[in-house]
């Protein structure tokens, strides 16, 4: 099954107080009532795609958990719960462990930090970014559930500066096919792609999230449009404005999946 095939998404709807939650932005606060209003737009756009959408209540203790993908890392029917390395978004993952408490689930622990904001699943491999919310022994750990469950799997680490998360650096348009953010700075070579770096003006808005036969990007963002263009019929531009204040986007906001007999 290709890597971005998915049935399912998980959600988590935003708190009114998210704009007390973590960012290095400095783009004011979010606007509660448009970012309901983005938010829905966003779950519309999964439906679109062709998903089952499950949303879970928030929590005003952790104004970061609308960025649910942060809590989790799926790759087929193997769910890993991570452990958050910022502090203030450990306790997210009770509701996903609950969410999931059907599923046998790996569970990062100790000194094993990393957020799924620094997993990108690639066509070929996987890249772990290694930032400061990802350390070394969390990395580890999930690359070894992965092999464990797919021992075919290349996993990479990626080591990450100049952006928060790996995925706030990179994501992976299609096969072969990476759109990088101007800021982001690695050591990593992407040998196995073509490297499209953004303009500065789109830099908060690059992300890009492939699902099934289409792709989710950011509204605003020619450059990011054109190049979705290339590679699908289907590019649905969702307004993320409010979320981009809070270094949220269209990959952060979901957990997206397909287990076998679901
Ligand atoms: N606001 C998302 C994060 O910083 O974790």
């Amino acid at each position: 099954m290709p890597y971005n095939t998915f049935t399912h998404a998980l959600v988590r709807v935003p708190t009114v107080n998210m704009g007390d939650g973590m960012t290095t932005q400095q783009l004011g606060v979010p606007d509660f009532d448009l970012v309901l209003t983005q938010h829905a737009a966003y779950c519309e756009a999964l439906r679109w795609c062709g998903l089952k959408v499950a949303t879970l209540s928030g929590d005003e203790a952790y104004p970061d958990a609308c960025f649910v993908e942060d809590t989790a890392v799926i790759y087929h029917d193997l769910v890993v719960i991570t452990q958050p390395g910022a502090r203030s978004r450990r306790g997210e993952t009770t509701a996903i462990q609950q969410a999931f408490k059907h599923r046998p689930l790996v569970q990062l622990h100790g000194d094993e930090y990393l957020e799924g904001g620094d997993v990108l699943f690639c066509a070929d491999r996987v890249l772990i970014g290694l930032s400061e919310r990802t350390n070394r022994q969390g990395a580890t750990r999930l690359k070894n559930a992965l092999q464990d469950y797919d021992a075919a799997l290349q996993v990479d680490f990626v080591p990450v500066g100049g952006v928060l998360h790996l995925k706030t650096g990179i994501t992976e348009l299609a096969p072969g096919v990476i759109i990088q953010s101007p800021d982001f700075v690695t050591d990593y070579t992407f040998d196995f792609a073509d490297v499209y770096v953004i303009p500065a003006a789109e830099k908060n808005g690059g992300h890009v999230l492939p699902i099934n036969d289409a792709v989710l990007i950011h509204a605003g963002n020619p450059r990011v449009r054109d190049l979705a263009h290339r590679y699908y019929l289907r590019v649905l531009e969702i307004p993320m404005s409010e979320f981009e204040k809070m270094d949220g986007g269209v990959t952060c906001l979901s957990l997206r999946y397909a287990f076998s007999g679901a």
